[in-house]
């Protein structure tokens, strides 16, 4: 399924807060950050269970084809429990609270200060959102 999210403005600076709940059974889940669901400058994919690797956090962007991964191991991530991951942003990077407190970064390759979609794709329940 997916949860897209048009009419909010995330700009440099604010918080994004979203929490969520993975399904149980859950293989994948992401959380999408851009322009429009092919210009996404952060794409932070959790794996419990994927092709491409388990218990692991992969971030990527997307735009024409998508760009080098950055992969994080600490995985504070269960299947049905909630979580709650704070995301902020300058035109260089994206930094990410994880629910453990881990923080990790992704490059801004768009080096945009303003992105006004957002989306949450695979097996999750999005729970809430807010920007501040
Ligand atoms: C691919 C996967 C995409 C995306 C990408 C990130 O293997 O099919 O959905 O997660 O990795 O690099």
């Amino acid at each position: 399924m997916v949860f897209t999210v048009k009419d909010m403005t995330f700009k440099a600076g604010q918080e994004l807060t979203i929490s969520g709940k993975p399904k149980s059974g859950c293989n994948l889940f992401s959380i999408n950050i851009g322009h429009d669901g092919d210009n996404i400058a952060l794409h932070f994919n959790p794996r419990f269970n994927h092709a491409g690797g388990s218990n692991v956090i992969v971030c990527n962007s997307n735009r024409g084809g998508w760009g080098e991964e950055v992969r994080e191991h600490s995985f504070p991530f269960d299947q049905g429990e909630s979580f709650k991951v704070i995301i902020s942003f300058n035109n260089d990077q994206f930094y990410i609270k994880l629910p453990n407190g881990t923080m990790m970064s992704f490059p801004n390759r768009f080096g945009d200060d303003s992105f006004n979609y957002i989306d949450a794709r695979g097996d999750v329940k999005v729970q809430g959102i807010k920007i501040k």
